[in-house]
């Protein structure tokens, strides 16, 4: 699994052939350049899923509940999500935190839904910031009973973040419905990773379980700089990057139609 937010990286990660694409509420600080999670809204997620749906023709498509919007108990979710699935074409919806009444109530209203444990960033003011959940024996059985009760509240996948190698395997080995680790070790049955985290968009953090798989944050710099430099000397756009008027014979003019994005 991969998170998207837009139409052209929807199209990547379905191309790539990924199994599921996530709208992440990860939204908030990739994209829209907020400190945390918590002040993503409902309309925002529902704007980005929207472009995803639109860029997807194979790989499941899920969207995150934001901050929020089922917290307020099973009613709230439910709607939440429905607007998610019937506006914006999610597949499934993901919820952050044991919320075992939550999850019922959206699977018997036959949407699908993955859960997700360990460090739910929705949750950064209860754990005091962002760290490892699961350590010590107390914090360990909470998680394998959380892990247990999601399974059988209808949870069709759980996310594990940020939580011991050693907790992972055995919450994937004591429950059925497949397990997805980010931070989590290898045992998990799947990987998410963020998707400017995996190309090397995102530079300013670099959390120990992401793998830069490109630098495209330095390539876009690069390529930009280079743009403005050749703005600056003159050297772009040069003829064949131009348009002529046929009626002026010193001046060329392409003879394919002019393609535009509208
Ligand atoms: O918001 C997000 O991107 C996520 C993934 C990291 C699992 O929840």
């Amino acid at each position: 699994m991969i998170t998207a937010y837009d139409f052209q990286q929807a199209r990547q990660a379905d191309a790539a052939g990924v199994d599921m694409v996530l709208v992440g509420d990860s939204l908030a600080m990739v994209v829209l350049g907020h400190e945390d999670t918590l002040s993503l809204t409902m309309e925002e997620m529902l704007h980005h899923v929207k472009a995803v749906r639109r860029g997807l023709s194979r790989a499941l498509l899920v969207a995150d509940m934001p901050y929020g919007s089922f917290h307020l108990g099973a009613e709230q979710a439910v709607s939440n999500a429905l607007i998610l699935v019937k506006e914006g074409g999610a597949q499934a919806v993901k919820i952050e935190g044991a919320r075992r009444g939550v999850i019922e109530a959206l699977a018997s209203a036959e949407i699908p839904v993955m859960a997700h444990l360990g460090l739910t960033p929705q949750s950064l003011h209860k754990f005091g910031g962002f760290k490892v959940q699961g350590r010590g024996d107390a914090a360990r059985a909470a998680l394998l009973e959380a892990a247990e009760a999601m399974e059988e509240a209808g949870a069709f996948a759980l996310v594990l973040e940020c939580i011991p190698n050693q907790l992972a395997a055995e919450v994937s080995e004591r429950i059925s419905i497949p397990t997805i680790g980010i931070g989590a070790g290898a045992a998990c049955d799947g990987q998410v990773l963020v998707y400017h985290d995996l190309l090397g968009l995102e530079d300013r953090i670099a959390p120990r379980f992401v793998r830069r798989y490109a630098q495209q944050g330095t390539q876009a710099r690069e390529a930009i700089a280079a743009f403005a430099a050749d703005v600056r000397a003159g050297r772009f756009p040069a003829a064949e990057e131009s348009y002529g008027d046929p009626l002026d014979s010193t001046v060329p003019m392409p003879a394919e139609p002019v393609k535009l994005y509208g």
